[in-house]
């Protein structure tokens, strides 16, 4: 028997720090239809998938939620797989970085390493941000400022481990420029010049951090992060445990997002090089799914929620758009709206459309047989081609060029069929060519079913059964191989949504979310004896005195008021909670103190430009006004 080839496929390892988004969704959705088109075109595949439980960061939240830093990740780790579960994707291991093989062999390493004199013990001198615990180096700092915080940094120095990282400049330089290594190739320069130009050693151990894998010679140090989190490619193969999936390595393709393409293709390899294994094939550094032209991250808040977009929409919806909106490589902007348009014109509109019609008109004309005829033509063509054009795409990794692909065909069929009216020669008795076309339109939505399998595997289960097939093992797209349809009445795929209900049913949800999560702010602050802040934090709220020149009730929000501000020269508008403790009339012509630096929020359709300030006093809300009147716009400081 000959053996298959071997694909080896990995996401990143999730930080378990807070909610899982719809970015993290993006990478593994992706990867999960890689790996099903490979397993579907003959490959023995092993897709990994994780999480990368250690740090600072993580033991802070922990504390915040009166819990071990093990109990926290055991929640977030559950959560996670529940998503992978809903989001069917086809992972063939979950590594932890607290499983104890994994730990085990970090260790190793890091002795391995040490041992050879690729790690020695130095002192670390950089920038620290004492607030955030954290060192940088100068060029990683924002205009001189933490790049996390955004706050003032000090010269520090701590005792840590170092990896001789400079030591591979030359061979990382020649993996970056003279091989397929990084991809897409518009991020090599950026690698080369930003990055390896400048090599120093890095800092792979903490005294300041606990919540980690001690450095197993010297208890002090925990290990800080690369060697901890990169090395799990291996360990989940089995390294320094039996080796019992290593003939997997190298890695034929790790999917990353751009933000950590650095320390996958400059630390990683080196770290291989180091341990004398092979550099992986490929490192893909996909782009950013946005939201409001910013990134979706946990720490921005600006995230879309993956559990509830499927269970409302389905995972069809959601696997979907997030292949085919984003193009690969680049960045892709998510908004509830560009999502249920999507929906409804790829997969109501367009998809469905075809397989609903098609399948009732041989049901309707033929009884559900139709019988191979041979044909030829433009459409006849198309047909023969897509599966090429599809393998050539994910051979490029591209889910959303095979995606256009495929939904190429979809849009011809329907074409074909308006340009044949089936109906029509039904009606004038043209059995012959009606078998031809119905036999035509059958092959290609076999095809595209087939296609359609790593990217929706459930619609796409669901379009063969409609044609009374199974989903087949591996692809077979030689097209007009079926000697026979026999086909059911015609089943409604996807639903048709009505957009502007649905957009106002996400936002009313993403608003109560907001409400709780404010609830629950509210609920942590009293819960905390008062932080202490700096003059110079204070200072960064800009607070101004505004005149109330207008002001109405907020529709359908009983605690809402819509107030309209001079501040100086300037008019804002501004939405508060105060309709319980004042009405629109008596608010006109009072003066406020407003936050005028706060971003912009959107409350009921209202975009909010600040906020006013309230004293409260149990149910009672009183507004905080100079106790004289003064100019509108005036400073309170
Ligand atoms: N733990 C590190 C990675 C270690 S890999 C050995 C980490 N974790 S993370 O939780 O921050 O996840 C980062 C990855 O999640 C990104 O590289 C990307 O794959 C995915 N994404 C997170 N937010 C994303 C978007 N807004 N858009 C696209 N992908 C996103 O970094």
């Amino acid at each position: 028997m000959n053996k298959k080839e071997k694909f080896y496929i990995t996401t990143p390892l999730y930080y378990p720090s807070g909610k899982w988004h719809l970015g993290h969704s993006y990478t593994t959705v992706c990867c999960d239809a890689i790996a099903r088109y490979k397993r579907l075109t003959g490959y023995d595949v092993f897709y990994l998938t994780g999480t990368d439980e250690h740090g600072q960061k993580i033991e802070e939240r922990a504390k915040a939620a009166g819990l071990s830093p093990k109990e926290f990740v055991d929640g977030l780790v559950d959560n996670i797989k529940q998503l992978w579960k809903l989001l069917d994707i086809s992972y063939d291991k979950f590594i932890r970085t607290t499983d104890d093989y994994h730990v085990k062999s970090v260790q190793d390493i890091f002795t391995k390493l040490y041992e050879q004199g690729d790690i020695y013990k130095a002192t670390y001198k950089g920038k620290y941000c004492t607030p955030c615990e954290s060192f940088w180096t100068a060029s990683q700092l924002v205009d001189g400022k933490c790049p996390d915080c955004g706050r003032e940094v000090v010269d520090a120095e701590e005792e840590s481990y170092f990896f001789r990282l400079s030591k591979y400049k030359d061979r990382l330089k020649k993996l970056l420029t003279e091989t397929d290594f990084l991809e897409p190739k518009s991020r090599v320069n950026e690698m080369v010049n930003n990055f390896l130009t400048d090599l120093s050693d890095i800092a792979v151990s903490r005294t300041s951090v606990k919540w980690g894998i001690p450095v197993p010679f010297d208890d002090k140090h925990t290990i800080y992060v690369w060697i901890d989190a990169l090395t799990n490619y291996i360990n989940a193969l089995g390294y320094n445990n039996g080796g019992k999936d290593m003939d997997f390595w190298p890695a034929d393709l790790h999917m990353v997002g751009k933000e950590i393409v650095r320390f996958h293709t400059i630390i990683w390899p080196a770290i291989l090089m180091a341990l004398g294994l092979d550099t992986p094939k490929k490192v893909y550094g996909h782009g950013w799914l946005l939201i409001g032209g910013d990134k979706m991250s946990k720490s921005k808040g600006n995230t879309a929620d993956p559990f509830v977009l499927a269970e409302r929409y389905g995972i069809d919806a959601l696997r979907y758009f997030l292949l085919r909106e984003i193009p690969f490589g680049s960045d892709g902007t998510y908004t509830d709206e560009a999502f249920l348009t999507r929906i409804n014109a790829d997969l109501v509109n367009d998809l469905g459309n075809l397989v609903k019609r098609t399948v009732s008109m041989a049901h309707q004309y033929f009884g559900g047989k139709v019988k191979k005829v041979e044909s030829a033509g433009e459409y006849v063509e198309l047909i023969k081609g897509v599966g090429e054009k599809v393998d050539r795409a994910m051979n490029k990794y591209s889910c959303s060029e095979a995606l256009e692909a495929i939904f190429a065909l979809v849009s011809a069929s329907n074409k074909y069929i308006d340009v044949n009216a089936p109906w029509a020669l039904n009606k004038a008795g043209d059995t012959e060519k009606l078998n031809e076309v119905l036999y035509n339109l059958l092959e290609a939505i076999r095809v595209i079913g087939s296609l359609l399998l790593p990217f929706i595997p459930d619609g796409a289960k669901r379009i063969l059964a409609e044609l009374g097939l199974k989903p087949p093992k591996e692809l077979d797209l030689k097209p007009f191989t079926t000697r026979e349809f026999n086909v059911g009445e015609g089943e409604v795929l996807y639903k048709r949504l009505d957009i502007k209900k649905e957009l106002s049913e996400l936002q009313s949800l993403g608003e109560v979310k907001a409400e709780q999560k404010e609830e629950k702010k509210v609920e942590e602050k009293e819960g905390q004896p008062n932080k202490e802040i700096t003059i110079d934090e204070f200072f960064e709220t800009q607070l101004l005195v505004a005149e109330v020149i207008a002001c109405e009730k907020v529709e359908k929000a009983d605690k809402l008021l819509k107030l309209t501000l001079k501040v100086g020269e300037q008019t804002r508008t501004v939405v508060s909670g105060i309709a319980k403790s004042y009405t629109p009339e008596e608010m006109v012509g009072k003066q406020v103190v407003l936050v005028a630096n706060l971003k912009p929020a959107k409350l009921r359709g209202i975009v909010s430009e600040g906020m006013v300030l309230c004293a409260t006093d149990g149910d009672k809300v009183v507004l905080v006004s100079p106790e004289r009147k003064v100019n509108s716009g005036s400073e309170v400081c």
